[in-house]
């Protein structure tokens, strides 16, 4: 049998090349060694969103959109919405039984996003127990391998700590999920910052090769680099960091012509954006193919869930019968 792997993402809409390379790739080639769950994680985005929930439903839509013409293929892969398996709510709340308060409060994650959020009501139930309802995710399909970002490697952990007390009070049943880390290096956007959703600094997979080359236009380079003639360092510009991604094939070149002054930086950005809008052809081409085919998201969801709920109700059975609820 294959082993499992599992992932998930909050529903955050139109992706950006930071997802792509992020994990997007990742996930796309483990496809075809593993049998792959991929869910939209919509209740853990209602941990902070609670508040305004007009645009989890778009939200879905276009996320799974991008999923499926970044080559996320429903043949290949269990793809899902959290909110369609109502048996990991249960598992979540029979694992917030056994979860000490002190494993979520000690949370990196948890101390940090509280401190961010600062200005909203976050100190909730729920959101205290994201990383209980994540390890529910994960156990609920027996996963044995979650493939995440470093910042989830907290989670993960906690995920690996909760199968193990429930084996140790209900007799073993749970494997412990092993990480595949799936960031290599963290994109950073126009700006320089990590490319984020939320700093506007993105550049998304559905972005027209006209509004690449906008963005990248805008994008930061070296700041010493003042006129044409100045030698440049290519280390600190970012122009050159995405070039690092999409043109490893003139690198050198870039990085000499740079440094010498014998390379401008609107050429070099036109240059990237162009590389940029080219690696998107086909995704672009797929992306417009199925925005035009009505019910299509809901249908790959709904294919997803007949798949993913049988293994999710198997997985529930046992957990009562274990702790005597049947
Ligand atoms: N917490 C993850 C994130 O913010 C999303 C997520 C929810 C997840 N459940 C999961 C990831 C289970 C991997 C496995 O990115
Ligand atoms: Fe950056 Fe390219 Fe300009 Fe060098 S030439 S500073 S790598 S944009």
């Amino acid at each position: 049998m294959r082993k499992r792997v599992l992932s998930g993402n909050r529903p955050t809409g139109k992706l950006h090349i930071g997802h792509y390379h992020g994990a997007l790739k990742k996930w796309i080639e483990l496809q075809d060694e593993y049998d792959c769950f991929f869910f939209v994680a919509d209740w853990h985005a209602l941990t902070t969103t609670y508040d305004d929930v007009s645009r989890l439903k778009n939200d879905t839509r276009e996320m799974v959109i991008d999923w499926l013409a970044v080559g996320l293929d429903p043949l290949r892969c269990v793809l899902y919405r959290q909110s369609d398996i109502p048996e990991v709510a249960e598992l979540s709340l029979y694992f917030s039984m056994i979860t000490p308060l002190s494993w979520l409060e000690r949370c990196p994650t948890y101390k940090e996003q509280l401190q961010e959020l600062k200005q909203k009501e976050i100190a909730t139930h729920g959101f205290i127990g994201y990383p209980v309802l994540q390890a529910a995710d994960i156990l609920i399909v027996h996963a044995d391998f979650v493939p995440v970002g470093e910042d989830q490697l907290p989670h993960l952990e906690l995920s690996r700590e909760i199968a193990r007390r429930f084996n140790y009070l209900y007799e073993d049943y749970f494997g412990e999920p092993k990480a595949i880390l799936t960031e290599v290096k963290r994109l950073p956007g126009i700006d320089g910052r990590k490319m984020s959703k939320s700093y506007g600094n993105a550049i998304y997979l559905s972005d027209s090769p006209s509004a690449i080359k906008r963005k990248v236009r805008r994008m930061i380079t070296d700041p010493q680099r003042i006129r044409r003639k100045d030698p440049g360092h290519p280390d600190v510009c970012t122009v050159f960091a995405l070039h690092e991604v999409y043109s490893s094939d003139i690198l050198g070149n870039i990085e000499t012509q740079c440094r010498e002054a014998t390379r401008g930086c609107t050429e070099c950005k036109d240059i990237l954006a162009e590389r940029i809008s080219d690696s998107l052809k086909e995704f672009r081409a797929r992306r417009t193919q199925f925005e035009k085919e009505p019910g299509l998201v809901r249908q790959v969801l709904k294919q997803g869930s007949h798949k993913a709920r049988p293994i999710a109700r198997a997985t529930l059975r046992e957990v009562r019968r274990r702790m005597n609820i049947e």
